[in-house]
């Protein structure tokens, strides 16, 4: 009984070791704004090393973006190079996570994320210039994911009970891989 308690304990805990050797890298960014509404943009990606790559990305809004709303879609690359739907695709606006009105797992890890790499860190509404620097996927902050290739297409709207003004969308490219170690490192 206790051997087979202690087996289950190494288990688990190799199995915590495995899971945070994993790294989110990113892979490519493409933005697609609506100039009506979002100029000067730029996205782009600054390799740091195997595993690390950051984003920057500016744009200057040309109004204020009074309800942004939110549609995050994961989609996988399967074995024909296709981008398949994986599990996640949720819409919700991002005033009521940053006000606290909502506390929508998905909602909370964007928040985060912006308020740690961007200057969209406040309350609403959002105007002028916005930019992100040195941009990082967190591993901690997302659920497990499978080994792949991975894009997550976030697409912004401003809406309100009667309009829905397109603002733009930017997918993410993220490969979900098992950190390289510095050569040196591994035994
Ligand atoms: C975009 O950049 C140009 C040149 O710097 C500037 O004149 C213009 O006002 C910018 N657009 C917005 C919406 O801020
Ligand atoms: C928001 O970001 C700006 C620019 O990065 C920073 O100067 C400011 O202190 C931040 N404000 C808050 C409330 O975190
Ligand atoms: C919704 O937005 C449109 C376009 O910005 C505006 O004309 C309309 O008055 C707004 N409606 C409400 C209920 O705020």
């Amino acid at each position: 009984m206790q051997f087979a308690l202690l087996v289950f304990l190494c288990s688990c805990l190799m199995w915590q070791v495995m899971e945070s050797q994993m790294v989110y890298k990113l892979k490519k960014i493409e933005c697609n704004p609506n100039p009506s509404r979002v100029q000067n943009v730029t996205c782009r990606l600054k390799p740091i090393n195997w595993n690390v790559a950051e984003a920057n990305m500016d744009c200057d809004l040309v109004e204020p973006i009074v309800r942004p709303m939110i549609r995050l879609q994961v989609l996988k690359k399967d074995y024909s190079n296709q981008f398949q739907p994986f599990l996640i695709d949720v819409k919700f606006g991002i005033c009521d996570v940053v006000e606290k009105r909502n506390f929508f797992p998905y909602g909370l890890m964007l928040w985060k994320l912006l308020k740690r790499y961007s200057n969209v860190n406040h309350s609403c509404p959002f105007s002028g210039h916005l930019s992100t620097r040195n941009g990082n996927m967190e591993s901690e902050l997302l659920p497990p994911f499978p080994e792949g290739l991975f894009q997550f297409r976030i697409t912004f709207s401003d809406s309100n009970s009667t309009n829905s003004d397109y603002l733009g969308t930017v997918k993410i490219y993220i490969q979900v891989m098992e950190a390289i170690k510095n050569k040196k490192k591994t035994a």
